[in-house]
């Protein structure tokens, strides 16, 4: 029987095909099976990768979170400080606050005494009032640095009773901030206090030495330094005028306290003062009827214009400002008392420049000439009055 190879062969490559159609299919499966594989250990390494991150955020988390307790924690105890801080500091304010109202009942003496011993030792008193002139000079131009440290020290110290500062310190940043406290510290150690004749034998002693020697000049310059409100210089008017020499003179009128100078300029003065001006002109030798001089009504009186119109009123400082010059009379009486020896000298040195050969220098009853190195350049035309002549 004859066999049909040809179509065995057929059968034979088509099972071949199939079984290699088989094989690559597995192979493709196979394939597939791996990339599928890969691809599951990537994702697995990705979900690796993630939960690491997500572990360092935790721990990042966690010690953000102790920092954030510890700061909780450090600004407790900041807190606690403070509030302990402040409970201390409340304490000594009301002892200090007790300590001041005690002093506001003392005398000025009584109060430095307290201050110095128990608020602060003295040097450190001294030194804090020495860096307060300091901003008072370079802040305003008030040159306090060489008064009298007594007559400041009591002058401050009585400030700060009436104040509500706590200590010298409060009132140098008070100071620098504060034009209104500045002014009234101004005035506290701008000692003030003045009259009209005060003191009338000194101006029994200017009609009877000094006129004369005016009288010889064709025309006369003053200088009131340091006139306060005004009383001085009207004095000085009121004798020109009785004396025939008012309408030759010019009076420069000076202090470095404006608020005194206004006043001053005004010539208004209480009604009260009037009996003790009028007793002090009839005993430095007046001629006239005092009320001449002035009109009042209830409670003021005002000053002639007559009187007025040869003075000039100017703000001047001793300490800081220059000299004046050609004057023929120096009145400076109860300034250089608030003036330290060197100060006294510095200043004696303007007046001098200031002067005339033969000028006149006229200075308060406690004051004179012992700190001046220029004593020699004087004579003295009445030395229990302090009145001195510059030698020619
Ligand atoms: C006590 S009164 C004297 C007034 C007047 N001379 C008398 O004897 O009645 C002192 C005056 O000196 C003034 N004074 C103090 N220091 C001064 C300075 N550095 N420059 C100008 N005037 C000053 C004060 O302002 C105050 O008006």
């Amino acid at each position: 029987m004859k066999k049909n190879y040809k179509s065995e062969a057929e059968e034979f490559s088509n099972k071949e095909d199939e079984l290699t159609i088989a094989k690559e299919e597995k192979t493709k499966r196979e394939a597939e099976l791996a990339f599928a594989n890969e691809e599951k250990a990537n994702r697995e390494a990705e979900l690796v990768i993630a939960k690491g991150e997500k572990e360092k955020r935790v721990t990042e988390l966690v010690i953000d979170n102790e920092e954030k307790a510890k700061r909780v924690a450090e600004l407790v105890i900041a807190d606690e400080e403070r509030r302990s801080e402040a409970e201390k500091l409340k304490k000594e304010m009301e002892l200090r606050k007790r300590q001041m109202k005690l002093m506001v009942d003392r005398e000025p003496e009584q109060e430095e005494k307290i201050y110095t011993a128990k608020l602060r030792n003295k040097d450190t008193t001294e030194l804090e009032i020495s860096l307060l002139l300091e901003v008072v000079y370079q802040k305003y131009g008030y040159d306090f640095r060489q008064y009298s440290q007594a007559h400041i020290r009591r002058r401050i110290t009585n400030r700060l009773a009436m104040s509500r500062l706590e200590d010298i310190s409060q009132m140098q940043s008070k100071v620098l901030n504060d034009e209104t406290f500045m002014s009234s510290l101004l005035q506290d150690l701008s000692i003030t206090v003045t009259e009209m004749f005060r003191d009338p034998v000194f101006y029994k002693s200017l009609r009877e030495n000094v006129i004369p020697v005016l009288k010889t000049y064709p025309f006369i310059k003053i200088w009131h330094a340091g006139c306060s409100t005004g009383e001085e210089a009207y004095s000085m008017a009121i004798i020109l005028q009785e004396e025939g020499l008012y309408d030759r003179t010019t009076i420069y009128a000076t202090d470095f306290n404006q608020r005194a100078l206004n006043q001053a300029k005004e010539g208004i003065f209480s009604n009260k003062m009037m009996k003790e001006y009028t007793t002090n002109y009839q005993m430095s030798g007046g001629k006239e009827s005092f009320s001449n001089y002035y009109t009042s009504d209830d409670s003021n009186v005002i000053m002639n214009q007559s009187l007025k119109k040869n003075i000039v009123w100017a703000n001047h400082n001793l300490v800081t400002d220059s000299v004046f010059t050609e004057v023929h009379l120096i009145l400076c009486r109860n300034v250089l008392i608030y003036f330290d020896k060197i100060l006294q000298n510095i200043v004696q040195k303007l007046f001098y420049n200031s002067l005339i050969d033969g000028g006149i220098l006229c200075l308060g009853s406690k004051e004179g000439l012992r700190f001046a190195d220029l004593s020699v350049e004087y004579t003295e035309l009445d030395k229990k009055q302090r009145i001195f002549k510059k030698k020619y």
